[in-house]
């Protein structure tokens, strides 16, 4: 069965959002769309064409390049999961580094940006079928989608399930500099002028600072049975 309308899920940086995305994905056929990932490969490209060091961002090249910038994502099928292609290169891994995540809320901020990007977003969803996470996917790119969640849980408890993962993955960081790094993201986000973190009025609220991943899931599988039921 692939479920007939988009889900959009908003929240504070690494609350599992992505977890959540791909499990409901999977579970009813739907296509999953990784906003994060657009922005990160966004500042990839400005941090491999020196558009922006030490965070500090040259607006006027950015806006001459952007329209050389193309974001795709592919289907692995060894690890089924969706992969992001920057201008035709797989860069699924390097947008996941701490260098990205340091300087991502600087291009996030900028209004060119973000007008490409909800485009294309709005683009895919079209087609419908679509689980799109990010900050601004209820309140913008799908207002009137029929499934709206906002999720969250307990900064230390976020930033030590993304200082793990990052430790897996070999990155030399300390806690404390994740947990800076988080603070400072969910601060950007909530506070900047356009298009902040907001939860929509229609959104459910999730704070999954002592949920299992099974219990999130089976809440979600209900929201979903509720609608279908209508
Ligand atoms: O979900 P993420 O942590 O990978 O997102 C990376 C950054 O992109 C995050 O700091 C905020 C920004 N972002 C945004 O502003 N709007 C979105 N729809 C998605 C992400």
């Amino acid at each position: 069965m692939s479920l007939p309308f988009n889900i959009a899920i908003d929240g504070h940086s690494s609350c599992g959002k992505s977890t959540i995305s791909k499990a409901v994905a999977s579970k009813y056929g739907m296509r999953y769309i990784d906003t994060g990932a657009m922005y990160r490969a966004v500042t990839l490209f400005c941090m491999e064409n020196n558009i922006i060091s030490n965070k500090e961002i040259k607006l006027n090249l950015l806006i001459e390049e952007i329209d050389n910038i193309t974001i795709d994502f592919i289907f692995n099928s060894e690890t089924k999961l969706s992969e992001t292609i920057l201008n035709g290169k797989n860069v699924e891994q390097i947008i996941r580094g701490f260098n990205v995540s340091d300087n991502v809320s600087v291009v996030a901020q900028i209004q060119q940006v973000r007008k490409k990007l909800i485009t294309l977003q709005q683009e895919i969803g079209s087609q419908g079928s679509v689980v799109m996470d990010g900050r601004d996917i209820g309140t913008k790119v799908f207002p009137d989608a029929k499934l709206k969640l906002f999720v969250t849980a307990d900064a230390e408890i976020r930033a030590k399930r993304r200082y793990s993962e990052l430790k897996r993955k070999g990155e030399k960081i300390t806690f404390d500099q994740v947990l800076a790094n988080l603070t400072l993201r969910d601060d950007h986000d909530m506070n900047r002028i356009i298009n902040p973190l907001l939860q929509a009025d229609d959104a459910i609220l999730i704070d999954n600072s002592n949920l299992s991943i099974n219990e999130q899931n089976n809440l979600i599988d209900n929201f979903i049975i509720n609608i279908l039921s209508k």
